[in-house]
């Protein structure tokens, strides 16, 4: 009889839930600073950052309001390869507003670096970047982000808001993916 070897995930979590919440607390804290008085538009990134724009919206003290935008490599490979397709547009304009780009992480850094360039070209009054996640040893295009919640190592994770193939969106902390297979 043949084995079915299926392919499932082992999870190690890397970064709790009351640590992710303390570090959204901060980051909003920091924007809430940053933009005493004024409004500020956020822009989370599909589907990624749709968990940590929700909580970090609401610990923010300020006018806001939230838009979405959806991207996708056109790459073959795993690999991001830089060329990226707007899925998904946003709502509105941006013209002249304080705009915050929520992503969940920062990896080599090619789609942040598409993003900025079309958002740019809208003419925002500010254009400012919050990422729950950074792996900066992974970037292959120079960019920041201004509000990071924890740098990480090289190793693929998932839950609050990433996933691997659509799965694991739904877990509360963010955890360390190893693929092994499961007979
Ligand atoms: P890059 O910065 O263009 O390489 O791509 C960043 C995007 O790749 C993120 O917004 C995620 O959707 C995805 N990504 C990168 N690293 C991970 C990971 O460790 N887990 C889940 N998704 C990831
Ligand atoms: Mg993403």
């Amino acid at each position: 009889m043949v084995a079915i070897r299926k392919k499932s995930g082992n999870l190690e979590i890397l970064i709790r839930r009351a640590a992710i919440r303390k570090r959204v607390r901060e980051v909003a804290q920091e924007i809430t600073r940053d933009f005493q008085g004024k409004r500020v538009h956020l822009i989370g990134v599909l589907k990624g950052a749709c968990i940590f724009l929700s909580d970090l919206v609401r610990e923010i003290d300020l006018e806001t309001s939230i838009d979405f935008i959806a991207v996708s490599s056109y790459g073959k490979n795993k690999e991001s390869s830089g060329q990226v397709r707007v899925l998904k547009d946003l709502d509105s304009s941006i013209a002249g507003l304080n705009v915050i780009l929520v992503e969940d992480i920062l990896d080599t850094g090619l789609t942040l670096s598409y993003l900025l360039r079309i958002l740019e070209q809208r003419r925002p009054k500010v254009l400012r970047v919050a990422a729950l996640l950074d792996k900066p040893s992974r970037r292959v295009q120079q960019v920041e982000g201004d509000y990071i919640g924890f740098a990480i190592p090289d190793k693929f994770v998932v839950g609050y808001g990433l996933d691997c193939a659509e799965r694991y969106r739904n877990l509360k902390d963010v955890s360390i993916l190893t693929l092994s297979p499961d007979s």
